[in-house]
């Protein structure tokens, strides 16, 4: 006989008594499945660098997000690789551009399914950074914050005109998410909701998503305009700003790596919160699996259900597929 009063394991027992006491589940509907759309038509190639991704033209792109609504997942986030790059980026606002092509495509055959884009510049100049580039006065690179407004706001009236339910911007600008919603109402879509990438780090695990969408930037980094990695306090600002300006929900990226975060925005506000699962968070999981380091279905559900545990409402995630 033991004097142990508590005794935790109880309720461990077994996997029906496990599932009634847990806390935190991972549903196809909580997750969103990034879709990488190129020009052309019959085209799914796969990434290289992120195995089992792959680029689609819009017309496969439709086959894939008829998937996803089979599969009952929450949404699709569609981020364009454009034919042309130029220094302003001007296929970002291109009707006939893949993105918005495959925005028409989608809605056409899945109404229902909600249709996210990612609004950003960084796919679309030739420099590869998320907006105009100009150099300082000492020289430096730097992105050009108001100028590139003018930019995100075309980009995103394209996509809502196209059909889009949710914009995402992803660049990082200052006062970008008040300047996109006052454009979307004054052009008649003030029921086009706003995801903001409101705390996004500027993060080594973003490698494999620049070569998927051909983004890297030529010269320099992000550090100028996506926040430094060692700051906590910061991200609370970042936060209120675009809650201020009308975001509708708002995004932490990376995820795994960032779960105080994302407990941090828990916290902090009511509307709902999306973490994204980057490209290198994926590709980890991938390579360690087929190295044969880790097993990838429970890394996949693990990683998963501590971005969930930790506060998150929404993931955006390359594994919503495997749901
Ligand atoms: C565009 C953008 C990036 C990602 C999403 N939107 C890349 C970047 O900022 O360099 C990264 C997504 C991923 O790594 O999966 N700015």
């Amino acid at each position: 006989m033991s004097d142990l009063v508590f005794r935790p394991r109880r309720l461990r027992r077994n996997e029906s008594i496990r599932a009634l006491v847990r806390e935190t589940e991972v549903k196809a509907s909580q997750l969103i499945l990034p879709l990488f759309v190129v020009p052309g038509s019959g085209i799914k190639k796969e990434i290289a660098s992120l195995p089992g991704v792959f680029h689609l033209s819009a017309d496969r792109a439709v086959d894939a997000a008829k998937q996803a609504a089979d599969k009952g997942l929450g949404g699709i986030i569609l981020f364009g690789i454009p034919e042309r790059k130029d220094a302003e980026g001007s296929s970002a606002w291109d009707p006939k551009g893949p993105v918005a092509q495959s925005i028409v495509a989608i809605k056409k055959a899945v109404p229902h399914l909600v249709v996210i884009t990612d609004v950003c510049m960084c796919e679309y100049t030739n420099h590869g950074h998320c907006g105009v580039l100009e150099k300082d006065r000492n020289g430096e690179l730097q992105v050009n914050n108001d100028a590139t407004l003018t930019l995100l706001q075309k980009e995103a009236l394209c996509h809502a005109e196209a059909g889009a339910d949710i914009v995402a911007p992803s660049d990082m600008m200052d006062g970008r998410i008040g300047s996109i919603r006052a454009t979307l109402d004054n052009k008649g879509f003030d029921q086009v909701a706003i995801l903001s990438y409101a705390i996004k780090y500027a993060s080594a695990f973003y490698g494999p998503f620049r070569d998927a969408a051909q983004s890297a930037p030529s010269e320099g980094d992000r550090r100028g305009y996506q926040m430094d990695p060692a700051n906590r306090r910061e991200a609370m600002r970042e936060l209120m700003l675009d809650i201020e300006q009308g975001a509708d929900m708002v995004m932490v990226k990376p995820a795994l790596p960032y779960l105080d975060i994302v407990s941090d925005v828990r916290d902090a506000v009511d509307v709902p919160v999306v973490a994204y699962q980057v490209s290198g968070e994926y590709a980890m999981i991938k390579h360690a699996a087929a190295a044969g380091a880790l097993d990838e279905e429970a890394a996949m559900r693990e990683s998963l259900t501590a971005i969930k545990r930790a506060g998150a409402d929404l993931i955006i995630t390359y594994f919503a597929n495997y749901f």
